[in-house]
């Protein structure tokens, strides 16, 4: 049986390929250091489980949800989004739910791209960035980004006839994978090159409490007249350790909140209720938990960095996500060099290949572990004699 064509373009998916090595490897009987995916271990807050246990008692809470979300879910994303961000959003018609961002993010490039249109992707992206554009039979458009420029695209580069044919730009700051943040100066920029080229401006703002030295990230939606072109995407799986239960949701021009929800409701039946309700206690929480989730990623960062760095390499910490991007030592590409470190120690690192081709050159470690595993996956490194030579 052959495949559609938007499956057979995709390139591999390298995180279920990733997986099965790591299965491998476990059914050796080795002990894996999982730095792979971007997948948080920190446990949600005690408020939030039991906000779900409670809501799962409630049999009504069992049925369909509404597709747009449940108007308290939506009325405490506005005033989340108030209180962190300071921006104003309408909960009747600028909020809808998302099974968590990637979802969001994807259906809505479908959404808008049709067979043949542009889009603009910073590169090194989180995949479902340039992916959602192949699904839907357009053009991902490689802007690469280097540390030169703090991982920021140049804009004045973009050639005319590339802009004219531009759907949607997709923005990720705190960014996967560097972990660079972007300047208010740049999110102007950015803004004002969409309104001119009637380009759609996505922000993915996944890392959005995952910032470290008091430095915030900022919401696009705080740059005047950004909520004309943008939409903003936002999750819990981060910020509150709530990966596995597939919650997010977006916030923006209304318009494009229309058609998104329009997508969606040919396509899923929205946000479980009972996830939902945790969710809302979660966005009421004052009890300090995001400041710990920051302190414990930094911390791990630290101890990372400082550790690569004594074994040769000259890293820079980085100003937000979990992940460190690190340069793969000379006689390696990036799948070889992550393949080698595998089977020397056992410690699953992301290629830089994964996330387009800039990536080439470079691993991504997820510091999703706690502290000793880390300082244990150095350790490992430091025996098995991989160092940075380059
Ligand atoms: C930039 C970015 N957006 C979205 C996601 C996925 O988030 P969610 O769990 O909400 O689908 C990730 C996960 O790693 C990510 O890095």
């Amino acid at each position: 049986m052959e495949e559609a064509q938007r499956l057979l373009k995709l390139p591999i998916y390298v995180f279920a390929q990733l997986d099965k090595l790591k299965a491998e490897q476990a059914a050796k009987g080795a002990d894996v250091i999982d730095l792979g995916m971007g997948n948080p271990d920190i446990p949600p807050p005690p408020e939030v489980i039991e906000a779900l246990i409670k809501a799962a008692g409630n049999p009504e809470n069992n049925r369909y949800p509404s597709f747009e979300g449940a108007p308290e879910f939506k009325t405490a994303v506005a005033e989340w989004c108030k209180r962190q961000y300071g921006i104003k959003i309408d909960p009747e018609n600028e909020v809808v739910t998302l099974i968590g961002s990637k979802e969001g993010v994807v259906h809505f490039t479908l959404a808008y791209v049709n067979p043949g249109d542009f889009t603009l992707v910073p590169m090194p992206a989180y995949p479902a960035h340039f992916r959602g554009t192949i699904l839907a039979g357009g053009e991902p458009i490689a802007l690469p980004t280097t540390e030169h420029r703090n991982y920021l695209p140049d804009l004045k580069i973009i050639v005319p006839g590339i802009a004219a044919k531009a759907k949607i730009m997709f923005l990720s700051y705190p960014t996967n994978p560097t972990g660079a943040l972007a300047p208010r100066e740049f999110f102007e920029e950015a803004v004002a090159f969409c309104k001119k080229h009637q380009i759609i401006l996505v922000h993915d703002f996944a890392y959005a409490e995952i910032y470290f030295e008091g430095k915030k990230p900022i919401s696009i939606l705080s740059i005047p007249g950004a909520k004309d072109i943008a939409i903003e995407f936002h999750t819990t799986s981060k910020t509150f350790g709530m990966p596995g239960w597939r919650c997010g949701f977006a916030v923006g021009n209304r318009e494009l909140i229309e058609s998104l929800r329009k997508i969606k409701t040919n396509l899923d039946y929205g946000l479980f209720t009972t996830v939902q309700k945790a969710a809302i206690a979660a966005f009421s929480l004052k009890n300090g938990y995001t400041d710990r989730v920051r302190a414990t990623y930094q911390r791990r960062r630290d101890v990372f960095v400082d550790g690569l760095n004594s074994m040769g390499w000259k890293i820079k910490k980085p100003a937000g996500t979990m992940y460190v991007w690190i340069p793969v030592p000379q006689g390696f590409d990036s799948t070889e060099f992550t393949m080698h470190v595998l089977d020397k120690t056992g410690v699953v690192l992301s290629p830089g290949v994964a996330f387009g081709d800039v990536g080439e050159g470079y691993v991504r470690a997820a510091l999703v572990a706690p502290e000793e595993r880390i300082i244990e996956a150095l350790d490992r490194m430091k025996k098995a004699k991989i160092t940075f030579n380059g």
